[in-house]
């Protein structure tokens, strides 16, 4: 078996990557919930591993195979989320946010299932931001003074280059990769535009571990000179 990394240019690295879904109950037996695949992010942590890492994966409700050597860690919520991944960021070198975080919960979780009472009247519900996890990272010291290396990805409907530089900028974060559409949830391939600080680097369509192969020796090259 040959290697796909020779060298193995993340040897000494910890990477933390975020995948999947996040999943916000309304009751015991009903959530909301998005398409998000997580194949993506799970073949960032693989590519990661093969390029000597040591990798975390947060990943939320999907039924994904773990990569081999990777430590995962299963999560529902965006709140579960954040506490995971903060708590797994202290010892990483490199963060990468590939997971599509509901952006709103419903406010109120009921402890029941909630029943319909006959009237035909349908649940009002009231929806709160979920806290956004990849800011949270990237606000932190040692991912300011550069010591942990913050990816984001985006999914735009439009406008992708426009909408994914303001998003970096917003986010603070040294790289954000966004998926060139149409939109890819489920699907095996994938087409990326990476954005930094230089420009833009497009990476034409392939599976998605080709792609995280790249993005992985994209990421490795730019850890010496980390700016936003
Ligand atoms: N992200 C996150 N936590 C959130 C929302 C987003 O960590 N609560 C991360 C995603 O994993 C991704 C990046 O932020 O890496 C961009 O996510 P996206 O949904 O495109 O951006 P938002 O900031 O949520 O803005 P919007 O959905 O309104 O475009
Ligand atoms: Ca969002």
């Amino acid at each position: 078996v040959v290697a796909f990394f020779q060298p193995k240019v993340l040897l000494g690295q910890h990477v933390l990557v975020t995948a999947g879904p996040t999943f916000e109950a309304i009751d015991p037996v009903r959530g909301i919930t998005n398409l998000s695949s997580g194949k993506m992010g799970f073949a960032i942590a693989k590519a990661a591993r093969e390029a000597g890492a040591q990798v975390t994966l947060v990943a939320g409700p999907v039924t994904l195979e773990t990569p081999r050597g990777v430590q995962r860690i299963n999560v529902k919520s965006a709140s579960q989320m954040l506490e995971a991944t903060v708590s797994y960021a202290d010892a990483a070198t490199i963060f990468v946010a590939t997971a599509a975080v509901a952006d709103w919960r419903p406010a109120h979780a009921s402890g029941q299932k909630i029943k319909k009472d006959g009237s035909g009247q349908t649940p009002q519900l009231a929806f709160v931001e979920n806290p956004d996890i990849l800011a949270t990272v990237a606000r932190s010291e040692r991912a300011q003074r550069g010591e942990l290396y913050c990816v984001g990805f985006a999914a735009e409907s439009n406008d992708l280059l426009a909408h994914a530089s303001a998003k970096r900028l917003k986010k603070a974060i040294p790289l954000l990769v966004g998926n060139i559409g149409p939109a890819t949830f489920g699907q095996d391939d994938n087409a990326l535009l990476l954005i930094d600080d230089k420009g833009v680097l497009e990476m034409p369509r392939n599976s998605k571990l080709n792609l995280a192969r790249q993005l992985v020796a994209e990421i490795a090259k730019r850890l010496s000179r980390v700016t936003v």
